[in-house]
């Protein structure tokens, strides 16, 4: 039997020979990007190729990426661990031809490698395909079923509609058509009474889709209508856990190599088996899910808080410790205790998590102490509220009452229900959903964005001359209006350009676009797909003139200072409380800045002087700036750069080095460090 360890490399080895780039995997956590928190398929790191802004380093690329799916469009969370096949955290196995070969290839070689190379049976698998769509004016997709019937007979092709079968990357920008490869792996009895066929995409726990071809040939724009891409893609992406579970010959993912170790140790701690009742069954899948989205998501820099990424994690980490608290009658922190486990388990593949074991292992504990306190909090007021119940001779407590507790005490309710339950007690769930409905209502109309097309003015790539620059003329490359929370806003893209877009915790360059008389306000610069966006509130009067890009000088000056400073900072802690320190992230505005750093223990008064001191000294030895630019990655390690982990770097980086201070950075620096 193939471990799954020898599955990902087979995999990896199979697209080397057929002249793909294996490339590794990119952070789950997403950080430059506004559209998306969190890794959720393998083709979102090459997005910038795919829309054109950046060319491809080779046209063929092919790899295993770290995937969390349980916000936006793909959301599985609340079926995670009630089935045997969703995951938050999942590996998707892909390949991608960059304006190269297409479907004829595509085909062919997921044809070759699980047939040929895994020897899957054949005879359990099945193909759909798009069966076109008369609103978007597209046909069945006749060339894939083509290829398709050279492998497969006809009742294994099957036509999909447009939900399943046309993928789209969002409500505007590159999709296509696509084929689903779907497996049978129920018994030959089984499979003799009903045919696999008529169980392809019914939430059939044993006919699963195992990967996914997509055959981006078309631009959906912003009134809906298609245009035919100039360079088409071919994105795939393959479930890794449940081919896993199709090659060990199991009938659940949580039942492969993948997660067994975890389960055992879980039964271990917990004096329950896996096997012997439904709900406790579900508590553990539950927890040897969330145990990895957590441990990765911390690992790749992104800590469990109050707002946005570190929100999603917050919630993942609570579900667990409530179906551990409820189930498993775990009423201490526990999941803490898993992770040497995962780290043996997955430790090879994914070195990084060894090395912050500590950070991780502190992190949960601290997390899951807070949560079981909350907890705690939420029984409390659930008792007065059944003693109120009681005494008024009710039967139902309000389902008002019961979306207080959990949206504002996080107390989830089918642990308030469990609980009335053993008070003969029961909620008014219509009450309670029409509530849950309100808010999600309010937080879509939040963050609804209407953007328009591009509109294209000129052609090219746009280029950052901020390093050198704070002014410079140049002409807009394209534009467009968005719309947010009834605000107008225009984003524009700059041939060449002085202003620095937010990234690496430094804030966006503000300033004008000047053209004669007219001065246009850039608010705010961010990145999208690699792209600089410089976002003003009006369109100048002629997009098409020749402007002058100009930096508003002392905002920028205040953050290169802050900016700086940071690094000493970073420096200044290592040396005081050691090199275990890691920078977590980091603001760098004009007023100020914030260091987000590990470290086990409050610090101490002294502790902080000495911090304090020691920047304090560097500032005042006025270290001039050495700036590495472009130098390959490589010589940058040589050179003793601290990277942040987490962090997707390119083949060449840039190094900002202040006497031993020497970091991976993107942003913008003092001449010498008297200036800060
Ligand atoms: N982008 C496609 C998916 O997510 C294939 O990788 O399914």
């Amino acid at each position: 039997m193939l471990t799954s360890k020898e599955i990902r490399e087979s995999f990896k080895e199979f697209f080397k020979s057929k002249e793909h780039l294996i490339v590794p995997s990119a952070p789950m956590v997403v950080k430059d990007d506004p559209t998306l928190m969190f890794t959720n398929a393998g083709m979102n790191q090459f997005k910038d190729i795919i829309l054109g802004n950046r060319p491809a380093k080779s046209k063929r690329v092919a790899d295993s990426q770290k995937c969390l799916r349980v916000s936006g469009k793909h959301n599985d969370l609340e079926e995670v661990g009630h089935d045997t096949y969703h995951h938050t955290m999942f590996e998707m196995l892909g390949n991608w031809s960059f304006g190269d070969y297409f479907k004829e290839e595509a085909i062919s070689w997921a044809w070759e490698y699980l047939v040929d190379v895994l020897k899957l049976n054949p005879e359990i698998l099945y193909a759909t395909v798009f069966e076109g769509s008369a609103e978007d004016g597209l046909e069945r997709d006749n060339e894939a079923a083509g290829y398709w019937e050279k492998y497969l007979p006809k009742d294994h092709i099957i036509n999909g509609n447009k939900k399943d079968n046309f993928w789209e990357m969002g409500d505007t920008g590159p999709c296509g058509p696509c084929s689903e490869i779907h497996i049978d792996l129920r018994s030959a009895e089984e499979r003799a009474q009903i045919s696999g066929r008529d169980l392809v995409n019914h939430d059939h726990p044993q006919v699963i889709e195992i990967w996914n071809l997509v055959f981006m040939q078309f631009n959906r724009k912003a009134d809906g209508s298609l245009e035919g891409l100039p360079a088409k893609v071919i994105d795939t992406g393959m479930g890794f856990e449940r081919l896993c579970m199709a090659l060990q010959g199991k009938r659940s993912n949580y039942d492969t190599d993948i997660f067994q170790p975890i389960i055992k140790k879980i039964s271990e701690l917990s004096g329950k088996n896996y096997g012997d009742d439904a709900q406790v069954d579900v508590a553990m899948r539950v927890i040897a899910d969330h145990i990895r989205t957590i441990s990765f998501s911390i690992t790749d820099g992104q800590l469990p808080s109050n707002a946005k990424a570190g929100y999603v994690i917050r919630r993942i980490l609570r579900r667990a410790v409530r179906y551990a608290y409820t189930f498993l009658g775990q009423k201490q922190a526990f999941m803490y205790k898993l992770i040497p486990t995962l780290i043996e388990n997955m430790g090879d593949a994914y070195p990084e998590l060894a090395q912050q074991q500590e950070l991780v292992t502190k992190v949960m504990k601290e997390e899951e102490e807070a949560f079981l306190r909350t907890l705690e909090t939420g029984i409390h007021m659930l008792d007065k509220i059944i003693a109120t119940a009681k005494a008024d001779g009710k039967e139902e407590i309000s389902g008002v009452e019961a979306f207080t507790l959990y949206d504002t005490f996080g107390f989830p309710i089918d642990l308030t229900q469990l609980i009335l339950r053993e008070n003969s007690l029961t909620v008014n769930m219509a009450q309670f959903d029409e509530e849950m409905l309100k808010q999600k209502t309010r937080a879509r109309n939040a963050a609804a964005v209407e953007n328009s097309d591009w509109v294209n003015i000129a052609e090219g790539e746009s280029k950052f001359v901020g390093y050198d620059l704070t002014e410079c003329n140049t002409q807009i490359l394209r534009y467009r209006q968005t719309k947010q929370k009834n605000q107008t806003l225009y984003q524009i893209v700059l041939a060449e350009t002085p202003f620095y877009a937010e990234s690496g915790g430094q804030v966006g360059d503000t300033g004008v676009l000047v053209c004669g008389d007219e001065r246009i306000e850039v608010i705010d610069t961010k990145k999208e797909n690699n792209l600089p966006i410089h976002i003003t509130k009006k369109l100048p009067a002629n997009p098409e003139a020749t402007f002058s890009a100009e930096v508003n000088i002392a905002k920028r000056n205040a953050c290169a200072a802050n900016h700086s400073c940071t690094h000493l900072i970073d420096q200044a802690l290592r040396e005081v409380l050691g090199t275990h320190v890691e920078q977590k992230g980091s603001l760098v505005t004009p007023e100020g800045i914030r260091f987000d750093f590990s470290h086990f223990q409050k610090l101490t008064n002294e502790e902080i002087i000495k911090v304090e001191k020691a920047v304090n000294a560097r500032i005042r030895a006025n270290i001039p700036l050495t700036e590495y630019r472009e130098i390959p990655i490589g010589e940058a390690r040589e050179l003793g750069a601290i990277a942040l982990f987490g962090e997707k770097y390119g083949d060449k980086v840039r190094v900002i080095k202040f006497d031993n201070s020497v970091e991976f950075c993107g942003g913008t620096h003092v001449a010498a460090t008297g200036q800060i």
